[in-house]
C-alpha cells in the first residue's frame, strides 16, 4: 500500500455523519508509539504542529515546517489501525493563495496516508477551503484561538467574548459553508460554542470550549501531565507521567551509581 492510499478506518464522511451523536474523541500524536494508544481509544489522532513546542520545544508552533509535519505525519500512520489521522498544515504554508494550500495539502496527504488536514483560519481562509475539498482535499477547520496567529492576537487569549462573539460565529459559518468537515473551536466561552454548535451542521471540536461541543480534543502531553510548567485552565490532567517518569529516572541513576543495575538477570554468560 503506498503512503497515499487511505488506511481503512474512519474517514472525514464518518465523522461528520457524527455531529450530535455520542461526542467525537481526539487527541493529538506525533509518534507511532503513542499513535497507538490513541489509536485504541480515539476516534481522530491529530498530527498537530502543537509538536512544535511539545516535541521541539519552540516557543510558538510559527516555525514548524511541511518536512517535520511530514516526518510526524509518517510516524503517527504507522501506528493506526482505525483512528483517522488528520494532519496540520504549517504556517506559512497555505496562507498565500488556495494554490500554494492545494500543494502543500496534497503533499501532505501524499507522503503520509493522513486523511485530512487543519487549517487555522475562518472568514478570511473559506475561499481556500472551499477549493481544497472541491479538489478532494477534506478539510477540519480551526477557529476562535488561533496559534498561528498568536502575534497578532496579543498572545494565547480566550476569543469571541462579549461583541467579538459575532466575529467567532461568522467563522464558524463561512467554513462550514465552504466545506469543511469538522471545525476545531479553541478558547471561546462555553455558551459561544453551543451557540456555533447548533448553528452548523458540521461537528464542533472543542479544546477550551466547554462540554456542548460535539467532541473534544487535547494535545496528549498535557493531559499525560507530561509537564510540570503547563497547566492551562482548559487541560485536566487524567495521568501524571512526568512525576512517574521523575520517579523512573532517579530510580535508574541511583542503582547505576550504586552498581545494583545491571543485575545479573540484566546480563548475559561467557
Ligand atoms: O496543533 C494542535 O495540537 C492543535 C490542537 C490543539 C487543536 O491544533
Amino acid at each position: 500500500m503506498s503512503a497515499s492510499t487511505a488506511k481503512r478506518g474512519i474517514l472525514p464522511p464518518d465523522i461528520e455523519a457524527r455531529k450530535g451523536g455520542t461526542p467525537l474523541v481526539v487527541l493529538t500524536a506525533y509518534t507511532t508509539p503513542v499513535a497507538k494508544l490513541v489509536d485504541a481509544h480515539c476516534d481522530i489522532a491529530l498530527v498537530g504542529d502543537s509538536l512544535g513546542m511539545v516535541v521541539y520545544g519552540l516557543p510558538s508552533t510559527l516555525a514548524v515546517t511541511m518536512e517535520m509535519m511530514i516526518a510526524h505525519g509518517q510516524a503517527v500512520m504507522r501506528g493506526l489501525t482505525a483512528a483517522m489521522c488528520v494532519i496540520d498544515l504549517p504556517f506559512g504554508s497555505f496562507e498565500e493563495s488556495p494554490a500554494q494550500a492545494f500543494r502543500n495539502a496534497s503533499r501532505l496527504l501524499a507522503e503520509t496516508g493522513a486523511a485530512a488536514v487543519k487549517l487555522e483560519g475562518g472568514v478570511h481562509m473559506a475561499e481556500t477551503i472551499a477549493f481544497l475539498t472541491a479538489r478532494g482535499v477534506p478539510v477540519m477547520a480551526h477557529i476562535g484561538l488561533t496559534p498561528q496567529a498568536v502575534n497578532a492576537l496579543g498572545g494565547y487569549k480566550v476569543q469571541g467574548r462579549g461583541e467579538d462573539a459575532a466575529r467567532v460565529l461568522a467563522d464558524a459559518k463561512a467554513v462550514a459553508d465552504a466545506g469543511a468537515f469538522a471545525v476545531v473551536l479553541e478558547k471561546v466561552p462555553q455558551g459561544l460554542a453551543r451557540e456555533i454548535t447548533e448553528a452548523v451542521a458540521i461537528p464542533t471540536i472543542g479544546i477550551g470550549a466547554g462540554k456542548d461541543c460535539d467532541g473534544q480534543v487535547l494535545v496528549v502531553d498535557d493531559m499525560l501531565g507530561m509537564f510540570t510548567d503547563f497547566r492551562p485552565k482548559f487541560v485536566k490532567r487524567f495521568g501524571n507521567l512526568a512525576e512517574a517518569a521523575d520517579r523512573a529516572i532517579e530510580g535508574y541513576a541511583a542503582e547505576v551509581r550504586a552498581r545494583t543495575f545491571p543485575a545479573p538477570e540484566h546480563s548475559f554468560d561467557t
